[in-house]
């Protein structure tokens, strides 16, 4: 977090991100992206919430004479983008309802086609929260706010605080994000046994490409503090916090080592909008060289997922 130095212009590197609030795209390609990630997300957690994360269930409202009477236990889903995590969690608490928070809601269905438990409202997360949403949410969850976090000058710390506000006391966070610490290029190795496996490697002589969008994505550690959202959860008054990793399965790689492709030439398409065109053209150029080198020599970059929770102390 912090300083980082301007990159030469033709370098494929996060860092000309630096001057960007959100490094990415909003167009049908990006929310493709995000809507199919949500699905391999899915596929290697086998969950939407962490296990460790009680399942509200309705609260008795203050006034209520009679049991039927509740509220409903209420979600955040904070930088929602095309907001399918929240339509799955609809589908699996059909009694909760779920707020969507983004700063651009254009990736995400109109509300006449969203379930009737599901709200979505425009905020700026670096922002103070909004007065009517302090202490308002049993559970808040966040994904991928990573690539609005890294920036030159940007402190998660106040992020952390907002989602410590949004919160009941006794209510959790749980934050997903990319652990670009075990990040690497994984390739099959052929064992005596003809028996094919990913192993990770580091050096990339015969998938260049591959390594050097490793190095750009690593971006000299940019990103690596994701792996420590627990401890920076603890820092802002959260107890029971945990980091726990998830890598894929081998059979996952290779989908995955796709999609990270589609996000490589996501950034480099906004870093060209943006006049940065000679890192554009660098990072064009990787990502056709790596899908080659993804096909022919059996290889994919990898970039495992860490799941942060903490809850909200009871006071
Ligand atoms: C990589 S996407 C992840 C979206 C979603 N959480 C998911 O996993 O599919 C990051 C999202 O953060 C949103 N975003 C960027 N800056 C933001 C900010 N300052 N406040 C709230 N959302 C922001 C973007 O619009 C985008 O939808």
């Amino acid at each position: 977090m912090g300083d980082y130095s301007t990159p030469a212009p033709e370098t494929a590197t996060f860092h000309h991100a630096n001057d960007q609030p959100y490094s990415l795209q909003h167009n049908h390609l990006a929310a493709c992206r995000l809507n199919l990630q949500h699905y391999l997300w899915r596929e290697v957690f086998q969950f939407n919430l962490h296990p460790s994360i009680p399942i509200p269930i309705p609260n008795p409202t203050s006034t209520s004479t009679s049991n039927s009477e509740t509220n409903p236990p209420l979600i955040a889903d904070i930088a929602c983008g095309t907001a399918l995590w929240l339509i799955d969690m609809s589908h699996q608490l059909p009694h909760a309802h779920l707020d969507g928070f983004d700063i651009d809601l254009t990736q995400a269905p109109p509300p006449q086609w969203l379930p009737e438990n599901i709200t979505l409202r425009e905020w700026d997360a670096l922002t103070p929260v909004p007065a009517d949403l302090h202490g308002r949410y049993d559970i808040v969850h966040v994904r991928l706010a990573v690539l609005f976090l890294s920036g030159r000058d940007v402190d998660p710390a106040p992020f952390i605080r907002n989602l410590y506000s949004l919160l009941k006391p006794g209510g959790w966070v749980q934050w997903d994000e990319l652990d670009c610490v075990r990040m690497c290029v994984k390739k099959i190795t052929t064992t005596p046994s003809s028996f094919s496996s990913f192993s990770c490697c580091l050096g990339g002589d015969d998938t260049p490409a591959l390594e050097e969008l490793r190095v750009a994505c690593s971006a000299d550690g940019r990103h690596d503090w994701a792996v420590g959202i627990a401890g920076m959860l603890e820092k802002e008054g959260f107890v029971d916090t945990r980091t726990e990793g998830f890598d894929e399965k081998d059979e996952l790689v290779r989908a995955f080592g796709d999609q990270h492709l589609l996000t490589m030439g996501e950034f480099g398409a906004k870093l060209g909008q943006g006049g940065k065109v000679k890192a554009a053209q660098r990072f064009g150029v990787l990502v056709e060289e790596a899908y080659r080198e993804m096909v022919g020599r059996g290889a994919a970059l990898s970039i495992p997922r860490v799941v942060g929770v903490g809850r909200k102390p009871v006071l």
